[in-house]
């Protein structure tokens, strides 16, 4: 029970399980071999995060929310790098916190609220430019998610490929790829 031992200090009841975050690297690593380097998307209290500390390819950590920013650097090291940064103002490039054509981990919140224009352009520039996707959702279906739905209607591949049920709630891994 090792998620109800680690409720991560947010406060949440929502929190990503140990294995959950173990199952993201999984999925994630099949691509790492066609990348020269990865960015992670929303590391919150770090519990997937913790898995892509030392990855066969570079990897950038994006976090907005400045407590949890903090609670990165507590648990990681002041000297592990983050960009303190908005998903939604990183360039579609291959610099260091470019979208352009990487392994994209993310573990911030698509659904209901969160979806915007922004957020399918977002989405949809970095499929163009060449790089996977591997987005976290607790919503299990593709056809529920809307960002989804909209990117399959624009003929781009979305696969949900491992859904986690020891996990409070359970919560879904999805492959989203330029077709
Ligand atoms: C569901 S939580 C992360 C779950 C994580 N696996 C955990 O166990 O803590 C989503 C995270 O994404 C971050 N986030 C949401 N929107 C973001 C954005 N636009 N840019 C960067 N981070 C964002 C939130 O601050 C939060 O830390």
């Amino acid at each position: 029970m090792v998620y109800l031992t680690k409720l991560k200090h947010t406060g949440s009841v929502i929190s990503s399980s140990d294995k959950f975050g173990a199952k993201m690297f999984e999925v994630a690593a099949r691509y790492f071999s066609q990348y020269a380097r990865g960015i992670f998307i929303g590391t919150g209290s770090g519990v997937v995060a913790q898995y892509f500390m030392q990855p066969p390819i570079p990897f950038s950590f994006v976090e907005k929310h400045p407590s949890f920013v903090r609670q990165f650097h507590e648990r990681f090291g002041a000297d592990t790098p983050l960009l303190a940064k908005d998903f939604f103002t990183l360039p579609i490039d291959e610099s260091e916190e470019g979208l352009g054509n990487c392994v994209l981990v993310s573990c911030m919140p698509v659904t209901g609220m969160f979806y915007s224009e922004k957020l399918v352009e977002q989405f949809r520039d970095s499929l163009n430019s060449g790089s996977t996707i591997v987005q976290m959702s607790y919503t299990p279906f593709i056809k529920q998610i809307r960002l989804f739905d909209r990117l399959q209607r624009e003929g781009f591949k979305v696969q949900r490929v491992s859904t986690v049920f020891f996990n409070i709630p359970p919560a879904s891994v999805f492959v989203l790829r330029k077709a």
